[in-house]
């Protein structure tokens, strides 16, 4: 018997359910599976194909003719239920719509509009931090990595204080999965419904009168003579709130899951917090809070010496993407400092490439630094660290710590 035989009997037929409680708890021994004996991977029962090799998953990024988004980017049946109508997001839109809209509401969302939020990110996590470290003990989800994300897009867009808490537990509701069950849960479409009804009312707000948020420079946007839609404005604060507060919270969450885990690598920017952007980069690689992206073949597809027919289901498997060896080397190895610079799956890439990575980066940095400017030491409850069942989203929902405070 040859040892790749021997190997798929010892481990078993290979079966790669996204809706697996078990797959979400360790998903890495799947994908390895995946990339070395069905780099092209169908799953019949839930009608999807899989991709999972780094480079396969770069070149469906930057494929969008033969691969669409149009049909959603999720691998749920409609992740927004009956409301997919309202939910204009140009993440499900291909060019030229989507280049459009994009172009559009980046007259809003400018790099320079990100940038002069640098000092504001700061006192907000500050402001989360400082509490939440005097107390010794604190879950690091509720006190700082679930607010700081929703507190920066809510700066952004003119949410009001009170209303976040809510909004964020509704977000979570969102994108929450029950387990092995395909179909989009009641309580996330009724959490889709009211997102998209306190933003239409908010936009109703301001256009009877404008401020100086985001919300009101996208009512302004404007571009050959061309506007935003209600529904695209709401769209895009739906996906910034989906999109860009579930998994900022996760990237945070994992870098101090991982950063304490095995061999203790925060310490390298516990002594050195000016290395935090390693922190956050060797996170967002090791275990990225985006993990799966959908498109729909838009032609035959012939690859691997299979064939995906038009208008089949394609899987990118970022989180897989990211642990390719033929890439990283030792790349099941978490170590702070390597440098991934322009090989991460984890914001996508080509014409959808992630809007807000910029953003996801700065919050990320101040926190980790912010954290490792104070904290000499800390421990992570592993046993009591509760992970959110999903998809896509992949990190936790509870992650309890005891911090020792530098002096
Ligand atoms: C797109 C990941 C944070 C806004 C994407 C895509 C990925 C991604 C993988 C590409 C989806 C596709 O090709 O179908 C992440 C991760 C984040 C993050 C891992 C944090 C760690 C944010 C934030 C914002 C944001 C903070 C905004 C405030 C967007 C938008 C798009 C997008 C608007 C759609 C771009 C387009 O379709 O042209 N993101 N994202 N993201 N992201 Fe992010």
């Amino acid at each position: 018997m040859s040892q790749a035989s021997l190997d798929t009997s010892l481990f078993g037929p290979l079966l790669f359910d996204p809706y697996d409680y078990d797959f979400h708890e360790d998903p890495y021994p799947t994908y390895r599976r995946l990339r070395e004996e069905a780099p092209l991977y169908r799953n019949d029962e839930l009608g999807f194909w899989a991709l999972s090799r780094h480079a396969d998953v770069i070149t469906g990024f930057r494929d969008n003719t033969r691969l669409s988004s149009a049909n959603g980017v999720s691998l749920d049946p409609s992740a927004y239920g009956p409301h997919a109508h309202k939910v204009m997001s140009f993440l499900a839109m291909d060019d030229p719509r989507h280049l459009r809209m994009r172009q559009l509401v980046s007259k809003g969302f400018t790099p320079r509009r990100v940038a002069d939020m640098q000092g504001r990110i700061l006192e907000l996590t500050l402001g989360h931090l400082e509490p939440a470290l005097e107390t010794g003990e604190f879950d690091w989800i509720s006190e700082v990595a679930g607010k700081l994300p929703m507190d920066v897009i809510s700066e952004l867009m003119g949410v009001p204080q009170q209303d976040r808490a809510e909004i964020r537990r509704m977000a979570d509701l969102v994108v929450h999965r029950e387990e092995g069950v395909p179909d989009v849960p009641v309580a996330a479409m009724e959490a889709s419904l009211n997102l998209v009804g306190y933003y239409a009312d908010m936009l109703t707000e301001r256009r009877a009168r404008r401020t100086e948020d985001l919300t009101s420079a996208l009512l302004d946007a404007e571009m050959d003579g061309d506007r935003l839609t209600d529904d695209e404005i709401i769209g895009f604060m739906f996906l910034m709130v989906v999109a860009g507060n579930e998994t900022t919270t996760k990237l945070l969450g994992n870098a101090l899951y991982w950063g304490a885990a095995g061999k203790d690598e925060a310490a390298k920017v516990l002594r050195d917090p000016e290395r935090a952007p390693e922190w956050t980069e060797e996170t967002l690689r090791y275990d990225t809070s985006s993990q799966i992206v959908a498109r729909t073949a838009a032609t035959d597809i012939d690859l691997h010496g299979r064939t995906i027919p038009e208008g089949g289901k394609v899987l990118l498997l970022i989180g897989s993407a990211n642990r390719d060896s033929e890439v990283f080397e030792d790349a099941d190895e978490y170590r702070i400092g390597r440098d991934s610079t322009n090989k991460l799956a984890s914001f996508g890439g080509g014409v959808h490439f992630c809007l807000g990575a910029h953003l996801a980066r700065l919050e990320a940095n101040t926190a980790l630094e912010q954290f490792a400017r104070r904290v000499a030491d800390y421990d992570v409850d592993f046993d009591r660290c509760e992970r959110v069942h999903s998809t896509n989203v992949r990190g936790f929902a509870a992650l309890p710590l005891k911090v020792t405070r530098r002096h």
